[in-house]
């Protein structure tokens, strides 16, 4: 089967990779020239404009950084809905603006050309373990078409409804919560230190207390205890989708006056440089800003 996956970022590239590796013939698109080289260096098959991705395939998967790009990659002159014919099966996983996907999936409706926008949640990690959870919004029968081949990316398949947004407020749900886990444990994993608390060892108590979280497990172990901040999901991402929760929220009439706080926090982190860092360097900026502010107390004691 030959499947087709544009945007070979930190995500789309180990889901290519168990594509190739499980036998799939796999075309992908970037704009990044290494992005295309690296994959071809796995053994895909590196496509030089979207008119050559599309050629031949029966599913096509794209990993976007944004509305933007999946406006383009989509709708755009020489986008998908144009290109393709209506055998393919698109599937979008990346997050983008709820409307978006309503939109994409209102013109694919249009051109009787099958679509799903189905975010994914579980990290670089999920989609290097084949661990992802598909979070899918659309037709339950275009769905059940692709399952298998999803299946060889990720663990957890679920259909929210067939509306295009609902899998995309689903997710947005989903990193609302990442984003206040990551600022609790930035905050609290400096206090620990502060407070003289062996990091490793208050790990290994609290993985076992109700302090738990997949978030500071994912955060300490991989990033924090390292000092090693190469994402991973970048700051600028989660910021990205706390913008369309807060949106969303805004739409619905719903407040929230703390995740407004918490778009403040990453926002602010964004402005001062972090955004191109792991969403973790969250616990460095609050150490840097905890040794401004003891700088402070002290020139005005
Ligand atoms: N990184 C994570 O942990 C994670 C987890 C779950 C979901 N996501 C979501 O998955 C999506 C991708 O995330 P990522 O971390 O891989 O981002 P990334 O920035 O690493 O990768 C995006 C890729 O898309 C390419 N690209 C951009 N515009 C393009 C275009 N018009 N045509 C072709 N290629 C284009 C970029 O060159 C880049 O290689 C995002 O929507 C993100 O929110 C990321």
């Amino acid at each position: 089967m030959q499947i087709g996956l544009i945007g070979l970022g930190n995500m789309g590239m180990p889901m290519s990779k168990n594509l190739l590796s499980s036998g799939y013939s796999v075309r992908g698109f970037d704009l990044n020239k290494q992005a295309l080289e690296t994959f071809a260096a796995a053994g895909g098959e590196a496509a030089g404009t979207m008119e050559e991705l599309v050629e031949n395939c029966e599913l096509i998967l794209t990993s976007l950084p944004s509305t933007e790009a999946a406006e383009s990659v989509y709708l755009g002159k020489d986008g998908l809905l144009a290109l393709c014919p209506t055998s393919v099966v698109l599937v979008d996983t990346s997050t983008i603006a709820p409307e978006m996907e309503l939109e994409i999936g209102k013109q694919a409706d249009a051109k009787g050309v099958s679509f799903l926008a189905a975010p994914v949640s579980g990290g670089v990690v999920g989609a290097e373990n084949r661990t992802l959870t598909f979070m899918v919004g659309g037709p339950k029968a275009v769905l059940e078409g692709v399952q298998s081949h999803l299946s060889t990316l990720g663990s957890n398949v679920f259909h929210i409804s067939e509306s295009y947004d609902s899998g995309t407020n689903a997710k947005l749900i989903n990193n609302l919560l990442i984003g206040f886990y990551t600022a609790g444990v930035a905050e609290a994993l400096n206090l620990a230190r502060e407070s003289g608390l062996n990091l490793e060892f208050l790990f290994n108590v609290l993985n076992v207390s109700y302090g738990q979280s997949r978030i500071y497990e994912r955060n300490y172990k991989t990033f924090i205890a390292n000092d090693d901040y190469d994402p991973g999901f970048t700051l600028k991402l989660l910021n990205k989708d706390l913008r369309f929760a807060m949106d969303l929220a805004k739409q619905r009439g719903v407040d929230l006056p703390m995740s407004q706080a918490l778009v403040d926090l990453y926002q602010d982190a964004e402005d001062a440089g972090l955004g191109d860092k792991d969403m973790s360097v969250m616990y460095e900026r609050v150490g840097n800003q905890s040794i401004s502010f003891k700088a402070e107390k002290e020139r005005l004691t």
